[in-house]
């Protein structure tokens, strides 16, 4: 007999580990648990963990540490390791951890209810990890938010970068059925959701093998089809899939926000071929240059990684280089992570942590200048913003450089631009979440903006 009530989810990580989170919250609410606010208030405790960079799994390990004692001081308690770590070093750190419960990989989540179960009936740890035969764990038709949802189209990737656990960790690409996202997001926006975005860790690479009627460029298409979907975006691209036929879908379809999350890690070719990326600098800037000409007002953001095993001060310059072309609107960065058992890691020529953390310095100077120049230009615009509610604190696990962290604004709510900048603002009597409104933009920072909501609506969009 179940006797527990509530259950509490940290999450580290990417996009793909918050659905994870959201899905496996409805998982167990639909069990008869409820959410709870702290730690010390839930008999279940899950740590959906992030494998892609030490300093992440570090953090997810400490807390796992400090659990200890919660989870001794009662015995119907549960504590789950799931995500990343799970998959990669789950049974390893069952045995360092034994106050640990559950061990359960993103692959495999769906069967959370069920182990849940087990435990409490047989008083035993349980492990499910591994990719055989499971396809791409999703719920349909079941997201938290009322106007916005994440809706995952594909699970694990078949790239083999150098530098990144994904492959390992997530297993093989794995799509679900077109016609299945199409009628998941009919659904939702049939509930109320406004904006969707797409998740995969290759997301355009969807369909590739599908033929023209069903690729992603084809879904794309048809999604933003939907009449009442305001707004659709999608993350993370990779560029060697992002082809003509997807540039094409964004500029002609009204609902395509304009705004491109290219990956693009670093502007050497010789660091880009050492990395497996599969494609060069030049090809890059071609695909920034092409995007641009057919999508007005695109904002582009990226990926970089600097302290690449081998990456010299003239591969680096590449890299600032190719930063000062693009002109990103905005950019996650890192120091490279040697992760267990990827190529890079193996590689002799390792850089030192004193010159990744000096390049990283260097590089976030440039990228938060372009970004400042770029919100500056905004002040005086009129933009819709897609209205969140009151502002969050952010900055776990959004890069290194901590982008955003603190934006030192007096504004208490926030809404995302088309671009998805995030503005603050002050609310009137009749704000509320979801709400599509018009604000002006009145302040920029390097990673924030400021606006009021304007009288009337307004049908400039950035
Ligand atoms: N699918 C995306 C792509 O096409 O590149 C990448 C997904 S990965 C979860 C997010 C980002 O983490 C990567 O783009 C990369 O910049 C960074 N990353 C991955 N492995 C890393 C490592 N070992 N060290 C530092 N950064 C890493
Ligand atoms: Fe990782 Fe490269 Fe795939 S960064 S997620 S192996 S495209």
């Amino acid at each position: 007999m179940m006797t527990a009530k509530s259950f509490y989810i940290h999450t580290f990580g990417c996009q793909m580990n918050e659905r994870d989170s959201e899905i496996m919250a409805q998982l167990l609410t639909r069990q008869g648990l409820n959410p709870a606010n702290r730690v010390e208030d839930a008999q279940i405790v899950l740590i959906n963990t992030c494998h892609i960079r030490g300093h992440a799994e570090q953090r997810a390990l400490s807390m796992l540490g400090r659990l200890k004692v919660w989870r001794e001081e009662r015995p119907d308690r549960i504590l789950a390791l799931t995500g990343c770590v799970a998959e990669a070093q789950g049974r390893r750190l069952r045995q360092r951890f034994p106050h640990i419960d559950i061990v359960l990989s993103p692959s495999n989540l769906l069967q959370l209810p069920r182990l849940v179960e087990r435990v409490w009936e047989e008083n035993l740890p349980q492990v499910a990890i591994g990719h055989d035969g499971v396809g791409v764990p999703e719920l349909t038709g079941e997201h938290p938010h009322g106007f916005k949802a994440w809706v995952k189209i594909m699970e694990g990737c078949d790239h083999r970068c150098t530098f990144c656990v994904v492959p390992a960790v997530r297993g093989l690409e794995r799509n679900r059925p077109f016609e299945e996202i199409v009628a998941e997001v009919e659904h939702l926006v049939d509930l109320g959701v406004v904006e969707v975005t797409l998740l995969g860790q290759t997301v355009n690479a969807y369909g590739k093998k599908n033929g023209p009627t069903c690729d992603f460029a084809a879904l794309l298409r048809r999604l933003s089809a939907i009449p009442a979907l305001k707004r659709l975006r999608f993350t993370s691209s990779h560029p060697v899939h992002h082809t003509e036929r997807v540039l094409h879908a964004m500029g002609e379809c009204p609902a395509l926000c304009e705004h491109m999350h290219l990956p693009v890690q670093s502007g050497s070719d010789r660091v880009l071929r050492a990395m497996w990326r599969g494609y060069s600098s030049s090809f890059y800037l071609r695909l920034v240059e092409r995007a641009r000409a057919l999508i007005p007002n695109l904002a582009i953001t990226t990926d970089l990684i600097v302290g690449f095993p081998g990456e010299t001060e003239e591969d680096f310059l590449a890299t600032l280089s190719l930063v000062r072309v693009v002109d990103f609107n905005g950019a996650y960065s890192f120091t490279y992570s040697p992760r267990p058992g990827t190529p890079a890691a193996g590689d002799p020529d390792q850089v030192a942590e004193e010159v990744k953390d000096e390049r990283l310095a260097r590089l976030n100077q440039l990228l938060d200048a372009h970004s400042r120049r770029h919100n500056e230009a905004l002040v005086g615009s009129v933009a819709e913003v897609l209205v969140e509610g009151a502002r969050e604190e952010r900055g776990e696990n959004k890069g290194e450089n901590k982008k955003g962290a603190s934006t030192g604004l007096r504004a208490s709510w926030q809404g995302r631009l088309r671009s998805n900048k995030l503005v603050a603002f002050t609310p009137n009597q009749d704000t509320a979440p979801g709400q599509l409104r018009q604000v002006e933009i009145t302040e920029a920072g390097s990673w924030s903006l400021a606006g009021c909501l304007t009288p009337s609506p307004v049908s400039a969009s950035i």
